[in-house]
Formats: structure tokens, C-alpha cells, sequence
């Protein structure tokens, strides 16, 4: 099931939080979803789930509105801010109340524990919870039913290394083998470099890049470890070239865009300076930093 948001705006009061928001999820991907604190990720999430409205524009699930598929429970699962439960009762008692209400088998409660590491703790009450137990009650939650859509926001904070490798795992496997689709926010940007299909930056509302890992890196002026065999050479041919650099020894950092590359070699040679080797710094941190503060300085918004 794909997710398409076109022109979707939000305010609060006078305030706009989202403004003119398009986005397309595709189905079976996974999307990372990225941008700094109140950017306005979670407000998206809550509007994709219904738990706001929006203020003008449309959102639709494979060319359905919200309304016509939330009566089917197997639409969408989602985790969005820290979820509430009955605090007395046992994790497995707060998902089998869900499941009855539901009327769904009680069976898939076992499932759901067990995918989210919760299995030995199914006796336990939520009051005597961590908190990484409580996110991980959260996912067993949106889990539940086996939705094709996952809604996840910040899914993996407060999880312990162990569990952020399980859940970036089975995030992995359920869209890769399941065809799940799966729209994820998260400040652990390499966790998310990791297992995205198309990356969605948001800035004070706005999109500033939606697209693939390759197409941000290529597009953004990756910076390339070039290795050299004379320093002084080097130095004068990117001073001449107006390339930005750093360097360490005869290691430098040339930030220059993938196009410009094989012209770059062509020069380095007629000025007789050896290449022992070049290599792509894909970093997809540094790029949302560069991305971020260059959009907050220029207040520019050019999203594809
Ligand atoms: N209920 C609300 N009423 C008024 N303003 C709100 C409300 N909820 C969110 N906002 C504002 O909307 C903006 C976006 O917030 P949002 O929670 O969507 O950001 P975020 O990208 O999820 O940030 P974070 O990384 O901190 O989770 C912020 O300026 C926030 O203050
Ligand atoms: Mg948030």
C-alpha cells in the first residue's frame, strides 16, 4: 500500500507547523523519515494516523482517505510519541484486552511478545516496566495483526544496542521479505541509512529532499578521501579549482559533486600527480547536517 500526501498543511492556532507537505511512501519501502527537533515528524505521523486532522490537503492510503481504510485494522500499525497503557495490567493482558475489542484471536498476542523481546516479561505488570521495555510494548503494539503499513516514530529510542540491532532487523526483513511498508523517523540517522529505500528530509515543516540514498549522495556534493602522492601540488590544484578541502598529510578531503570527478582525474594527471586512491565518504549524518543548516540559513526549499 502506498501513502501519497499532497499539499498537506497543519497549523496550530496561527502557527504553521506543515506547510504544503508532498510526500510519497512507496509500497513495500521503507522511508526514513529525518529532520531536527520540531521539525515536524510526529505532527506528519499524527496526521497520518489520524490522531490529528490536517488543515487543508489530502492524504491517501493506495488512493483511499484515512476514513475509508481505518475500518480495517489491518491497514496500518503505528508507534507514535510514548503510548499509554493500563499501567496494573501485564503487557500480554494490555494487547489481549485490544485483541477482544478487535474480536481477533488472543493467540497473536504470543506472537507480537515474542517479535519484540518481550516474551519474559509477559507476567509483568507496565507500572514495573523500563522505559525501553515500555517502547518496546509500544511496537509490539503496532505489530499487532500484522498491519501492511508500519508507522514508526522514533521506534528505537531508549532501546539498548541489542535491541536496536533486533529491531532495525526485523523492520529489514518485514519489508524486504513481507512487502511491508514502512515510514520511520529517527535521530539515529546511520540506523536509518541503513535499512532505507528513500530518505524524506523535513525542515520547519517543509520538504527539502525526498528521494533514494544514491540520489541524496549524489546530488548534495558528496565529500571524496582522495590520497595523493604530492601534498604541495595537490593543495595549489584545489586551491586554483576553488574546491573545498580538508587534508591530513597526503590524505585530503575534497567535498566536490560525483559529476565532476572524472575531470578532476583528467587535471590531477596533466599536472603529473598520483592518485593511490579515492573514496566516496557517504555519510549520510553529515549531509542531513550540511542539508539542515544550509536551509536554516538561506530559508530556502527547494524539495523534489
Ligand atoms: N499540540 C500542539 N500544539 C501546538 N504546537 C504543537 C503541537 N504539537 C506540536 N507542535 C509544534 O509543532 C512543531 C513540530 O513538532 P513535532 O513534534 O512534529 O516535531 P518533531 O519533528 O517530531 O520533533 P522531535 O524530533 O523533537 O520529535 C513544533 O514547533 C511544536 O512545538
Ligand atoms: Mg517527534
Amino acid at each position: 500500500m502506498d501513502i501519497v500526501l499532497e499539499n498537506v498543511c497543519k497549523q496550530y492556532g496561527k502557527k504553521k507547523i506543515i506547510d504544503h507537505l508532498n510526500l510519497h511512501i512507496p509500497s513495500g519501502k521503507i522511508y526514513g523519515f529525518i529532520g531536527l527537533n520540531g521539525a515536524g515528524k510526529t505532527t506528519t505521523m499524527k496526521m497520518l494516523t489520524g490522531l490529528t486532522p490536517v488543515s487543508s490537503g489530502t492524504i491517501k492510503f493506495s488512493g483511499k482517505t484515512l476514513q475509508e481504510i481505518r475500518k480495517d485494522y489491518r491497514a496500518f500499525g503505528a508507534f507514535i510519541s510514548s503510548p499509554s497503557y493500563y499501567k496494573n495490567l501485564t503487557a500480554y493482558e494490555n494487547l489481549a484486552m485490544i485483541q477482544k475489542v478487535l474480536e481477533q484471536p488472543v493467540s497473536e498476542v504470543d506472537r507480537v511478545l515474542d517479535i519484540v523481546g518481550l516474551s519474559n516479561s509477559k507476567q509483568k505488570r507496565v507500572s514495573e516496566f523500563s522505559f525501553g521495555m515500555k517502547q518496546r510494548l509500544g511496537l509490539a503494539f503496532a505489530f499487532l495483526n500484522n498491519p501492511e503499513v508500519l508507522i514508526l516514530d522514533e521506534p528505537t529510542n531508549g532501546l539498548d544496542p541489542e535491541g536496536i540491532v533486533e529491531i532495525r532487523n526485523l523492520l529489514y526483513d518485514l519489508s524486504k521479505i513481507e512487502g511491508k511498508t514502512i515510514f520511520i523517523s529517527s535521530h539515529n540517522i546511520a540506523e536509518l541509512e541503513q535499512i532505507s529505500d528513500v530518505i524524506g528530509i523535513i525542515q520547519k515543516g517543509k520538504m527539502v529532499f525526498q528521494g533514494s540514498l544514491e540520489t541524496l549522495y549524489n546530488e548534495s556534493g558528496l565529500s571524496y578521501c582522495v590520497e595523493v602522492d604530492d601534498e604541495k601540488k595537490m593543495k595549489q590544484f584545489l586551491e586554483e579549482a576553488q574546491l573545498s578541502f580538508e587534508v591530513e598529510r597526503n590524505l585530503f578531503e575534497v567535498t566536490i559533486s560525483k559529476k565532476d570527478i572524472p575531470d578532476m582525474l583528467w587535471e590531477l594527471q596533466r599536472r603529473k600527480i598520483s592518485v593511490y586512491e579515492i573514496a566516496a565518504n557517504r555519510n549520510l549524518e553529515k549531509i542531513f547536517l550540511k542539508i539542515a543548516r544550509g536551509v536554516d540559513a538561506n530559508a530556502t526549499g527547494n524539495a523534489r
